[in-house]
């Protein structure tokens, strides 16, 4: 089975005011190509054909009008609306059609980086069930989900804590089987009145059903303005996602 593509570009990007006043956090420049392009670009190489971008009702019509049906960029897009940014398992639970059982690799819109997922997509393939997450070293483990390792399992992720046990973040990179929608349907809003993708993946830890793999590359959130930054930065130093279509436009 294919592995299909889900980017979750939802949430208020009120980090980012006043960037984010008339337009999309995701649509804001990283590089030479809007932010989302770049996880659209490493669905792409990792051979997802399929791809749902999630989004807000405020911009979904900019959105569209930057991607259109996916034929520029050599994939089929589709798109969902997320009523509220009601956090980032709320934003996945709207992928469960679009999934039909198969297995998903789902990106955060505000994550930038430099691996290829190819092998990290055929690595959960084999896995056949479950889940998987990436982690990278990190000097401020505290703004990010954080994950406990223990020999060659996760024991536990916990999100922005206070004193981390590690420095290692749980990067805005996911793959997902099917169990995942039944998962959210059981999940509760956390004290800050979010869907939280943590719990989410705290329950594949307790079915031991999550594996993890390092980045090895950079990475780098694009959510504030110090991280923005840092993001178009490093993108600056690479070949722009779909650099066909950049050149075309
Ligand atoms: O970047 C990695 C981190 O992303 C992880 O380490 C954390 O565990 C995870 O919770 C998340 O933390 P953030 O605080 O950075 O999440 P944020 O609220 O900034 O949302 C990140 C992206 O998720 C955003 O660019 C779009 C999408 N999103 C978010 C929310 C809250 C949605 O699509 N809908 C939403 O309602």
């Amino acid at each position: 089975m294919n592995i299909k593509g889900v980017v979750l570009a939802g949430g208020t990007g009120s980090r980012l005011f006043p960037l984010t006043k008339v337009t999309n956090k995701h649509l804001l420049p990283v590089g030479m190509a809007p932010m989302i392009w770049h996880p659209l670009w490493k669905l792409k190489e990792a051979g997802a054909e399929e791809i749902l971008i999630v989004t807000g009702t405020e911009h979904m019509g900019d959105m569209v009008g930057c991607m259109g049906s996916g034929k520029d960029f050599g994939c089929r897009f589709s798109y969902k609306v997320q009523d509220e940014a009601g956090g980032i398992a709320q934003a996945l639970a709207l992928a469960e059609n679009f999934a039909g059982g198969a297995p998903l690799c789902v990106i955060l819109g505000d994550n930038i980086f430099q691996d290829n997922l190819k092998e990290e997509t055929a690595t959960f393939l084999r896995q056949g069930q479950g889940a998987r997450v990436l982690l990278k070293p990190v000097a401020d483990p505290q703004r990010f989900g954080v994950a406990d390792v223990q020999g060659d399992k996760v024991a536990g992720i916990e999100e922005k804590p206070k004193a981390p046990k590690s420095n290692l973040a749980v990067t805005g990179i996911y793959f997902y089987d099917g169990q995942v929608f039944d998962i959210i349907r059981q999940q509760k809003p956390s004290g800050r009145g979010e869907m939280e993708i943590t719990d989410v993946n705290n329950v594949y830890i307790q079915r031991e059903q999550l594996t993890f793999g390092m980045f090895h590359g950079w990475w780098s959130d694009a959510g504030t303005f110090p991280s923005l930054a840092h993001a178009n930065e490093l993108a600056s130093r690479e070949e722009s996602p779909f650099p066909e279509i950049a050149r075309k436009v």
